[in-house]
């Protein structure tokens, strides 16, 4: 039962899993490149420098881009072809093992990477992603603090993040990459060499073709901005989180983290069920679940930002003709239905201090027009299509008095 899968198509699954090596390894040395002009305080200017120079730098940063996005499609392409043709018995298990740790190290090579421009949308994503693991009941604010090694967006953020990115990611990649390359047990199957070199032209030609793009550099308000796409690779884990929250507001952290933990569980102890469970039946439930999460994210999604990931979400600017006097008694019962409609949760006591969401001391500058609450309360997706916060249920006397408090100027 572990001969799964026989040839051709060994073979084929040969042949990707050492182009992804190959393109891995040229990644890994260009990334080496990279790291020697990349300065942490300067990232935007540095990344800056090395595009507007031309040349040989402009064209290894596009690729270091394009390499990471092939990386990671390629890995996940690979274990959806590794599951649906059996190959994680036996003989394929470090394959299978090695193909997981390579996408895994991938995902967070990414999602680290796409910080280090320091542009405006690279900050304002990676908040986001922060404040997803800040809705986890209980650990949410505690793991938030370590994510972004603080309590909130700052240089100690990116210091850690490029730590990761450029030591103990890169660590874990090379050895899911000598896995992944490794001839092992599956001796007959050799790849097809030319067709190793796959994965590496597709990275070159994108890189030639479309190069790499830098946004504005990132200002304090980016700090606690939420008007950024998020990437392609985190799409499933958004859907999810919005699936569930339209369910239950507050849910949604049951979609973005216990969900694809749940599925990477599965996937990881995937070799040792196919000896005791028949495969018939592990098949499907790890296919049922990620299916679900990818039908979730197409539902729920919203868009995707470009591969290029630099797109920011464009507003209305607030109307500052709609200035109407404050009513207080209607203000001050909004503040008590803020707390007790679970508003503090992801945004603080009194709006200031967020966790989950994005503090709002200020957002009476931003809207200042009490109609622009009640649409978003009710529904944000109807005013920015790509908002994470849960929808809320509620009567048109409460959006009201939550508009009437929010447009109210805090105190001091
Ligand atoms: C699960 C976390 C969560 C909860 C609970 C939550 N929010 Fe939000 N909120 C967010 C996030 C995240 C944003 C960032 C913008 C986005 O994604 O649309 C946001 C944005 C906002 C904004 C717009 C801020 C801006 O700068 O434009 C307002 C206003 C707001 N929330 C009010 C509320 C009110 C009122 C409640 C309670 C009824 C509430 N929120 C409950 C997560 C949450």
């Amino acid at each position: 039962m572990s001969d799964h899968p026989r040839p051709p198509t060994a073979r084929y699954l040969e042949t990707l899993a050492t182009g992804l090596a190959v393109l891995s390894v040229t990644q890994l040395l260009v990334g080496l490149w990279q790291g020697r002009e990349y300065e942490v305080g300067r990232g935007h200017a540095s990344l800056a420098a090395m595009l507007t120079r031309g040349g040989p730098s402009e064209f290894l940063a596009a690729f270091h881009l394009w390499a990471s996005h092939a990386m990671l499609a390629g890995a996940l392409l690979l274990i959806l072809w590794m599951l649906v043709t059996g190959a994680y018995g036996k003989e394929w298990r470090g394959r299978w093992w090695s193909a997981l740790a390579f996408a895994g190290s991938g995902l967070l090579l990414q999602v680290s990477g796409n910080l280090l421009p320091l542009d405006r949308h690279a900050v304002q994503t990676a908040v986001i992603e922060a404040s997803i693991a800040g809705r986890v009941p209980w650990v949410g604010p505690w793991l938030s603090e370590r994510v972004l090694a603080g309590p909130g967006f700052g240089a100690a953020t990116v210091d850690l993040w490029y730590a990761a990115h450029r030591l103990v990611l890169p660590g874990i990649l090379v050895v899911a990459t000598a896995g992944l390359a490794w001839p092992g047990r599956v001796r007959r199957a050799r790849p097809l060499a030319v067709a190793t070199i796959l994965p590496l032209s597709v990275a070159v030609l994108m890189a030639l073709a479309v190069g790499a793009p830098i946004g504005e550099p990132a200002g304090p308000a980016d700090a606690n901005g939420y008007d950024a796409l998020p990437g392609w690779y985190v799409w499933p884990m958004h859907g999810a989180m919005k699936g569930f929250d339209s369910v239950v507001p507050g849910w949604g952290w049951i979609g973005a983290v216990v969900l694809p933990g749940l599925v990477a569980t599965a996937l990881v102890l995937l070799p040792f069920g196919s000896q005791r469970v028949s495969r018939r039946a592990l098949l499907p439930t790890v296919g049922i679940l990620g299916l679900a999460l990818v039908a979730v994210g197409a539902f729920f999604g919203g868009r995707p930002a470009s591969l290029i990931a630099d797109e920011m979400l464009t507003e209305e600017p607030a109307d500052s003709a709609l200035v109407l006097a404050i009513r207080p008694e209607l203000a001050a019962r909004g503040a008590t239905l803020f707390k007790a409609r679970g508003c503090v949760r992801c945004h603080g006591l009194d709006g200031s201090k967020g966790s989950g969401g994005p503090d709002l001391t200020f957002v009476h500058r931003k809207h200042p027009d009490p109609d622009w609450y009640r649409r978003f309360v009710r529904n944000p997706r109807s005013v920015r299509p790509n908002s994470t916060m849960p929808a809320f249920a509620l009567s048109e006397d409460d959006l009201t008095a939550i508009a009437e408090y929010l447009r109210n100027p805090r105190p001091n």
